[in-house]
């Protein structure tokens, strides 16, 4: 008798198989957008051209919003603060800080002021519902 650990670890290799092929088999099956890609000829070039998906923009409009971007997207994308929920101004107040102290963000006070603002109007705890939503995935995966 195999111990439990093996049956399980087989289990799991099973369902990710499955899960993958599941997987594989709906991407192929979905339409390609935008330009048809260039068949290659027998003896041609085999240099094809892709299209890439369009995401739209993540940074909500918003009072100071130069601030954020000048200053916030240097190490990553505005996706961090749209998959955020909506904080109060202490909280937001306290992740700018932390982006300063910890990640050694070089802000200066003032624009430190600016960004907490235009954070509170765009995810703040009462505010609306500004950004757009994030984007939804194709695939199961
Ligand atoms: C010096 C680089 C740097 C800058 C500039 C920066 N961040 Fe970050 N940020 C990070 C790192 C590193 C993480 C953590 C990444 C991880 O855990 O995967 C992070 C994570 C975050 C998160 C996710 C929650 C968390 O606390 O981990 C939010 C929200 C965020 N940043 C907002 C901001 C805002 C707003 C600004 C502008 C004031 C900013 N960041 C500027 C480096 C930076």
């Amino acid at each position: 008798m195999r111990p439990a650990t093996t049956c399980r670890r087989i289990a799991y290799a099973a369902i990710s198989a499955i899960g993958m092929s599941f997987c594989v088999a709906t991407y192929a099956q979905q339409p390609t957008s935008g330009a048809p890609t260039p068949a290659a000829k027998p003896g041609g070039s085999p240099v094809h051209s892709i299209v890439l998906p369009q995401y739209p923009p993540l940074i909500a409009p918003g009072p100071n919003v130069d601030a954020f971007r000048k200053n916030c997207l240097i190490c990553h994308t505005a996706r961090y603060v749209s998959m955020q929920p909506r904080f109060s101004k202490t909280v937001w107040q306290n992740e700018v800080k932390k982006m300063v102290d910890v990640y050694g963000a070089p802000i200066a006070e003032a624009d430190q002021a600016l960004i907490v603002e235009y954070l509170v109007a765009v995810k703040g705890a009462g505010a609306p519902a500004a950004l757009p939503a994030p984007t939804k995935w194709r695939c199961c995966c």
